[in-house]
């Protein structure tokens, strides 16, 4: 029974968050709650040579200064911390660990206050003197120190030599900028001081349960003297994935005072930390005249710390995408004296995709082939880099969906042939592509006579909707309406959650739920055929359904008793059950979504100005739980892939090596007046193999191949190819 999977079901924790009943990290109450301001490290590279905390530790209402030289122990920076999504190799940053600095902007001390203005105002009056080192933070002028690091992908043929003969080649660099998250949320924790030791951190995070783990092994206690909550989360994207250092802060304050202290960084200190990394992507292609692709090589030179490597798959993708007998891909590191970057939507892809897509374009330009033609002479339908099949790839689908919608056809491929009044308008499009991943999640659902069910699980709702989905999937597979069920998330005391990220959690929690209802169910029907004169008696357990309240036989003709009277007769108020769903493991084919984005920009040639004033997405992406919030996931990924062409770009000062726009009027995001008409198409795309309930996860696919469409869409306005993202009207006035 599908009431609700696969519906434009409301968020049923919309009203939480518009009235403000919903609480964030930074929002709880505790008795006697200290304030913890951060004081940031202004040079990049050095040592801290002298701290003066007296004057700041003067201000009345200042209850205490912690620094690297005063604060409770810490577990050593090397300590073998298994983050759930660390980098390979390093040294996670501590903040307060020692006299070291590594990067502008890191913490150097916490001001502990009775207020946060207080707080705010002491740290203006703790000195401190440094000794300078030199230091780098400018990829370009450093690109010549990029060491390689491993890839999951192998080469295949020659790419150097079919890139020399191939009749047509196209070869370029795209750089994309580092980016910031900029969630509206701050980072922010509440740590409470329960007494005897014990611990709630109340922390913005995308998972409670790994920050629970952290927090332990940093601070030396067991699983049951910390319990991290976060239930609800003010946009994430990646930036939550680690347990970042503001909830170290405010945990080392409460430790060494004894009381609950609250640490919220403010919108400038959020540049301190966790970024897309800035990239160089070199894409070489080189095809035969009718299109066919005979090489393909892409390289990814991209910033890191020097304490940790940092590298996600911006390379590769091609192999997911387009057929080629030769391929080559490599990612480089280039280690400089800035903060570790971390995960943002659809990391890697979103800036790797963006060069290959352009250069596709490009490649279809110089073929004098239209550029949806040209993807579908080289669509593949094999995984190549593995050579295995697609559990379902309805790409081929999306292209036509999104070419029908958007108009395609009316298109005239000459740069600058299309006008809008005074406004050149062009029209580009691009491929997305990301990863289905699905993860061990484990779900209680505690089911009263009343007709109530409660499910409950560690996972996060970053925004993305997952106590919804989970309402759904609850609601079907119990058979009651969807106000009966409440679902608690986030919570490091309910059952196990990964970190909310990669996609993957819509798939991962709808079957855990599945599991856990699958066990209400056949407790049920145990306890329906053991009643005295039970017309289920000769059931068979296995084929009964929940239904509108009742236990149902399968059988068109068969009984139903409602769940409430079983309950009853067994004298049984609840019945708890605990399921951990873990997937089995399939190694035979390749788990993939996809999207074709097609962009409109019209651009005023005069002052530069590129509107986008049309975009429609076409995603493949298996079952859409819910196309309600699902289509609002796809908005907000475009809305992004606008940003990302058009606007956002952290900039760095060099000579000081400090981010210069770390605020959100210098470092532009799009606003309303930037948006215009977005169209979601949902492909259908059956997919039988991938999980029981065919879903593959929309958080991420939503963003990937948006900037291209964009950028190639102005590449036909105005005969400009800009391949130094964003795409600011300056590069057009040149
Ligand atoms: Mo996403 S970048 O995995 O939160």
């Amino acid at each position: 029974m599908n009431a609700y999977v696969g519906t434009p079901t409301s968020r049923v924790d919309g009203r939480a968050k518009v009235t403000g009943a919903a609480k964030y990290a930074g929002e709880f109450a505790a008795d006697r709650l200290l304030h913890g301001f951060v004081v940031a490290a202004t040079i990049p590279r050095g040592r801290i040579a002298r701290l003066d905390t007296s004057e700041a530790l003067r201000v009345e209402g200042v209850v205490d200064v912690l620094t690297h030289a005063h604060r409770p122990p810490l577990a050593d920076k090397d300590e073998a911390w298994k983050d759930e999504v660390a980098p390979e190799k390093g040294s996670p940053f501590r903040p307060l660990y020692d006299d070291r600095i590594n990067f502008n902007g890191q913490p150097i001390a916490l001001v502990v206050a009775e207020d946060w203005e207080t707080a705010k105002f002491a740290a203006t009056r703790v000195r401190v003197e440094y000794d300078q080192e030199a230091f780098a933070t400018d990829l370009e002028s450093e690109r010549g120190k990029a060491a390689r690091v491993d890839q999951p992908h192998k080469p295949r043929g020659d790419a150097a030599a079919a890139l020399t003969r191939a009749a047509v080649q196209h070869e370029a660099d795209y750089v994309m900028p580092s980016e910031h998250h900029n969630p509206m949320e701050l980072y922010a924790t509440t740590a409470v001081w329960d007494g005897n030791g014990k611990l709630t951190v109340y922390d913005k995070t995308q998972g409670v349960q790994n920050v629970q783990k952290f927090l332990c092994s940093v601070f030396g206690r067991k699983r049951d003297d910390i319990r991290v909550v976060s239930p609800y989360v003010g946009g994430a994207f990646g930036s939550g994935l680690r347990p970042q250092y503001q909830v170290v802060l405010a945990t080392l304050a409460a430790v060494a005072l004894k009381r609950s202290v609250r640490v919220v960084l403010t919108r400038r200190q959020m540049y301190g930390l966790g970024y897309r990394p800035m990239t160089i992507e070199h894409v070489a292609l080189g095809a035969s005249p009718d299109g066919t692709l005979d090489a393909v090589t892409h390289e990814a030179i991209a910033v890191t710390s020097r304490f940790e490597d940092f590298s996600r798959n911006d390379t590769g993708w091609a192999d997911q995408l387009y057929k080629s007998p030769n391929s080559r891909f490599s990612h480089k590191l280039v280690e400089l004296d800035v903060s570790t970057p971390c995960d943002m939507r659809a990391p890697g892809a979103a800036t790797g995709v963006c060069a290959l897509e352009c250069a596709m374009d490009e490649l279809a330009v110089a073929l004098k082939l239209d550029p949806i033609e040209l993807r579908l002479k080289c669509y593949s339908e094999r995984d190549q880099s593995e050579d295995l099949p697609y559990t379902s790839k309805q790409l081929r689908q999306c292209y036509a969906r999104g070419a029908e919608a958007f108009g395609w056809d009316r298109r005239t491929p000459a740069p600058r042939s299309m006008h809008d009044g005074k406004d050149l308008v062009g029209w580009g499009m691009a491929t997305g592509v990301w990863e289905a991943l699905q993860m061990p999640v484990a779900v209680r659902i505690v089911l009263t006579a009343n007709g109530h069910a409660e499910v409950s699980c560690a996972a996060s709702d970053i925004g993305t909707g997952t106590y919804t989905i989970v309402a759904q999937v609850a609601a079907d597979a119990l058979g009651l309406p969807i106000e009966n069920i409440s679902v608690r998330l986030a919570d490091s005391t309910l059952p196990q959650a990964p970190v909310e990220g990669g996609s993957w959690m819509a798939a991962s929690s709808a079957h855990a739920v599945l599991g856990a209802a699958e066990d209400i169910r056949q407790e049920l029907a145990r306890l329906a055929k053991a009643l005295p004169g039970s017309q289920l008696a000769d059931l068979d357990a296995t084929k009964v359904t929940l239904v509108d309240g009742m236990i149902a036989s399968n059988d068109p003709n068969g009984a139903a008793v409602s769940i409430a009277d079983v309950m009853r007769h067994s004298k049984l108020e609840r019945i708890e059950k605990e399921k951990l769903n873990q997937f089995a493991e399939d190694k035979s084919h390749a788990r993939n979504t996809h999207s074709a984005v097609f962009a409109e920009v019209k651009v005023d040639e005069q002052l530069g100005v590129i509107r986008v004033t049309r975009v429609v997405s076409a995603v493949a992406a298996g079952r859409i739980l819910n196309t309600k919030t699902g289509r609002s996931q796809i908005m907000g990924g475009v809305v992004w892939g606008i940003g990302m062409a058009l606007h956002e770009e952290t900039m760095m000062d060099h000579r000081f090596g400090r981010i210069m726009n770390a605020d959100i009027a210098e470092y532009h995001v799009p606003v309303n007046a930037d948006i215009h008409d977005i169209d979601v198409i949902f492909v259908d795309e059956p997919d039988d193999r991938i999980n029981r309930l065919g879903v593959k996860g929309l958080g991420e696919i939503g963003i990937v191949g948006v900037p291209a469409a964009i950028a190639n869409a102005v590449y036909h306005a105005t005969g400009k190819r800009v391949r130094r993202f964003p795409i600011t009207l300056d590069k057009l006035l040149d």
